[in-house]
């Protein structure tokens, strides 16, 4: 067999079964899932006391939305993209992010017309194919939010302060705020000009890939984590000096309503990130745990900024002033306390069933409970009374109830107290009060 053969059948052997999921994307399961459920809906609780509304996009989006919205030059949209073209022609791209298909939102839907700001929340999977590492994922999952329709510095300090709650709330209290300016299309230009004239002098002293990035994108070379280039980064013109007179204004403003709910920060002159379309404000927490007692520590938890351009890159005739945030919730599960979502309710009672007629009749007992909201566990698939004890016992759940034989005839269930072993015959008419008024009687 020549060579070329032998790989393509070992490349056929390799994707028979038995699959796995595809490369820096996961499967949760049970408490993993409640887990992303109790944080988004602690998240979305937050945001709603705040005055925000919730919007789904879809998942895929016209690949141009990302592309024009996003930038190109942008990691994000030249290497990390999942393109694909429908059978109907259509180049369709699977989101990155949610703030390009917000605008796009608000945009088709006239939201210009509503009372402004509007206040978004939205949250889900996106897809970056990037490479997978710690707290790096293909499939990731954000919590988003954006205020769209004003300029004013005080939603800047809004979307910051959610954020706050929010990582507070998931049990996230020491963290990092690092915030900068990188002005306007009056500023900017400017210093993009005089960053340039910095790094030219400088190229035969950094990394290759900020080599490419003076040529495509030279704001991100402010971005880069290489060793060698960190001297250079660190004496390079920042762009706070140079902002006009409106930008200075409003970054004062942003900061002086930070200080005014008390909440710290620091001014890294290294911060732009890596989208396209931000303006005047940008910003990123991280966690400020030590080294080691954190698995997230040194990586951001979320960032975001102001992006006053973006609703006339993508179509508008009015300029949309706007700013956001988006929670890494991947990083933030991982590093804060797991919260339960609401309809996860722990078991109080432990239903067990003996014999044929009460299993049958088990269903119906369930359901009784259900109506009455009584959370319960059970095992109908289990036989005897021994296993299905050890388990009640093992869940450490305080009642059972127990239905054999005698008590189907008898249109009963034995209630027992698994701490002072006591039962009781109950009807099954007055179960769910019964276990009610014990349960009340047992928190007391
Ligand atoms: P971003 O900085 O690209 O901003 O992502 C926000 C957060 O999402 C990051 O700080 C990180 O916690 C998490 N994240 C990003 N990529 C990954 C990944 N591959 N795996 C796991 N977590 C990741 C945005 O997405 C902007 N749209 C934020 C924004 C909203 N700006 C204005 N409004």
């Amino acid at each position: 067999m020549k060579k070329k053969e032998v790989k393509k059948v070992l490349t056929r052997k390799s994707l028979e079964g038995p699959y796995q999921s595809p490369k820096g994307m996961r499967d949760l399961i049970g408490e993993e899932v409640y887990n992303y459920q109790g944080f988004f809906e602690k998240a979305a609780e937050v945001a709603i006391y705040y005055g925000f509304t919730p919007i789904e996009t879809p998942i895929l989006e016209q690949e141009e939305v990302f592309v024009r919205g996003v930038g190109e030059g942008t990691d994000i949209v030249d290497k990390e993209l999942y393109t694909l073209r429908t059978k109907g022609g259509d180049k369709l791209a699977l989101r990155p992010e949610f703030t390009a298909s917000v605008m796009r939102a608000y945009l088709e839907h006239g939201m210009q017309s509503l009372p402004q700001p509007v206040m978004l929340y939205s949250s889900g999977t996106l897809y970056r194919h990037d490479k997978p590492q710690r707290g790096r994922y293909r499939e990731l999952r954000q919590f988003n939010l954006e205020i769209l329709g004003s300029e004013k510095a005080i939603n800047d300090a809004l979307v910051i302060k959610v954020f706050i709650s929010i990582l507070s709330e998931a049990g996230i209290k020491e963290i990092q705020l690092k915030l900068n300016s990188i002005g306007d299309k009056d500023c900017r230009p400017n210093y993009r000009r005089e960053l340039v004239n910095y790094y030219r002098k400088n190229l035969g002293k950094v990394c290759v890939d900020c080599i490419e990035r003076f040529k495509t994108n030279p704001m991100r070379l402010l971005d880069c984590k290489e060793e060698q280039c960190q001297e250079i980064k660190s004496k390079a013109p920042d762009s706070v000096s140079f902002l006009c007179e409106p930008c200075k204004r409003h970054f004062k403003e942003v900061l002086e309503y930070l200080e005014g709910m008390d909440i710290e920060y620091t001014i890294d002159h290294t911060l732009v990130r890596g989208l396209d379309y931000y303006t005047r404000t940008v910003f990123e927490i991280a966690s400020k745990q030590k080294e080691g007692s954190d698995i997230m520590s040194g990586l951001s938890l979320g960032g975001g900024g102001r992006y006053d351009y973006l609703g006339k890159v993508l179509g508008s005739n009015k300029p949309v002033p706007a700013v956001g945030v988006a929670l890494g919730a991947d990083r933030i599960i991982s590093s804060g306390e797991k919260l339960t979502p609401r309809i996860v309710k722990k078991p109080k009672v432990f239903f067990i069933q003996l014999g044929y007629e009460a299993k049958l009749k088990s269903v119906n007992v369930i359901e009784i409970l259900r109506e009455a909201r009584i959370p319960l566990a059970h095992s109908i698939s289990k036989d005897s009374l021994a296993s299905q004890l050890a388990m009640a016992e093992k869940l450490q759940i305080p009642f059972t109830i127990i239905l054999g034989q005698r008590e189907v005839i008898d249109n009963t269930v034995i209630v027992r107290d698994m701490e002072n072993r006591s039962q009781k015959s109950i009807s099954l008419k007055e179960l769910a009060v019964y276990l009610k008024e014990i349960k009340t009687v047992a928190k007391k």
